[in-house]
């Protein structure tokens, strides 16, 4: 097995906040020096920012040596009730070397029916690197680029998760080329924004203002084992989360994302679902703590899923705590439970009911909505209860769920998604 050299822009000379042409000048340069004239560079895009940022630098700077590809693992999202693969092959629709391909067999079978977050993410990779393999081969590419950023190389090389673009093992590249390494989400969304207004490249679009979305898709969000049906209901469930929420921000801003210039904070960064078999376990020690920090009398019990959060920088998988009150919680006193029971406490995050259902498959959904500039922290979107019960309210008719959750936690305690 051949070992790609690794090139990685690791150090712009110029910071896109401050100057998003000059940053765009120095990675096309950067491309330049590592890319010989008769190389075909591969990309595989996700669709998010990244990849699409990655992928329009190259262009312009190789065309059609350029050889883009889709993976459909089976975990990409419904959009609008929409396969998140079709927008992709619109959006790229301007590439002459663009193809979907469907892995999902690979996929399934490498992740489906693992339990341990670790070893799905360990799973994925691996589907992942041998159809990248496949695909460089089919294309005849010799090198590789993809949309690495700071925070993906951080995590894993920090023992933190293993991101599924970072330390990968191929066989058939000769270089991997990263010219988005030195940077933060905040400062991808600047470079879209440049090249969109510069360019009016179709496949930027929205970019700058597109949400992150886990290399490993729904995979991290169906939490646990996944079996088609717990899948299905994810999709589904994450569909209503993502609109119902953008609608709300759109009513409240004019966005679906609105990005506050002082602070560069996004809100929200990201929206979402997760899907848990709905185990709990029943405990009391909490209450008194709960009442302590509430001035209520508050139900709790263990969602039985190992999640993670982070403790001293490290990540840390356990039990989330559920609870459940009569009266209506403000948000401050929400917020403080949200941030502070996990370090007191054994577990990772808490979770507050916003709906549920008698009768119906026994799963359990949590919403997840956080504000962010760079996903290293992130804090609670304050959506109002009303727009929350809402949501819930579709979720458990939509998905036929027993319960949802609306997830109280910042980043740290936990993190922002759950595996
Ligand atoms: P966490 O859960 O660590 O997530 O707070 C931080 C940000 O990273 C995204 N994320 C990933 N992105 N591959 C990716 O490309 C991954 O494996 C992955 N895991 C998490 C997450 O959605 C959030 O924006």
């Amino acid at each position: 097995m051949s070992i790609a050299v690794l090139f990685r822009y690791i150090k712009p000379e110029v910071s896109p906040k401050k100057d998003p042409e000059g940053f765009v000048k120095g990675a096309m340069k950067f491309v330049k020096e590592h890319v010989k004239p008769r190389d075909r560079v591969a990309i595989m895009v996700s669709g998010g920012v990244d990849s699409t940022v990655t992928a329009a630098l190259f262009h312009l700077e190789i065309g059609d040596r350029l050889y883009v590809t889709h993976l459909d693992t089976g975990f990409m999202r419904l959009m609008g009730g929409r396969e998140e693969s079709e927008i992709i092959d619109e959006r790229f629709s301007e590439f002459k070397n663009f193809k979907i391909i469907n892995a999902r067999a690979l996929f399934y079978k490498r992740v489906m029916g693992i339990s341990d977050a670790e070893q799905k993410r360990l799973g994925f990779r691996r589907a992942y690197e041998i159809s990248t393999d496949r695909q460089m081969a089919k294309s005849e590419c010799n090198v590789m680029t993809q949309g690495t950023i700071m925070p993906d190389i951080i995590e894993t090389e920090g023992g933190i998760k293993s991101q599924h673009n970072v330390q990968l093992k191929f066989t058939k590249v000769g270089r991997v080329i990263e010219p988005l390494a030195g940077l933060y989400k905040d400062e991808v969304r600047r470079v879209a924004e440049f090249l969109w207004s510069k360019y009016n490249m179709k496949v930027l679009k929205d970019a700058p203002r597109r949400q992150p979305f886990p290399g490993p898709g729904l995979s991290v969000r169906a939490v646990g084992a996944i079996t088609p049906e717990k899948l299905y209901i994810e999709k589904r469930a994450n569909d209503v989360v993502e609109r119902m929420i953008e609608e709300h921000t759109r009513s409240r801003f004019g966005v679906n994302l609105y990005i506050d210039d002082r602070t560069g904070e996004q809100i929200p960064f990201q929206s979402f679902a997760a899907t848990f078999d709905g185990a709990f376990i029943k405990t009391e020690e909490v209450m008194p703590l709960l009442r302590e920090k509430t001035g209520r009398s508050i139900r709790c019990k263990i969602l039985n899923a190992n999640v993670t959060g982070v403790r001293e920088g490290k990540r840390v998988y356990s039990h989330p705590l559920c609870i459940e009150s009569d009266s209506e919680l403000d948000y401050d006193t929400l917020k403080r439970v949200g941030r502070e029971i996990p370090p007191d406490t054994r577990f990772s995050r808490v979770l507050y009911r916003v709906g549920s259902k008698n009768g119906s498959l026994g799963y359990i959904v949590a919403i997840r909505s956080v504000n962010s500039s760079n996903a290293m922290t992130a804090s609670i979107n304050e959506i109002p209860m009303e727009t929350l019960e809402k949501i819930a309210d579709k979720i458990v008719e939509r998905c036929n769920v027993r319960e949802v959750y609306w997830d109280l936690s910042p980043k740290p305690p936990a993190t922002i998604e759950y595996e």
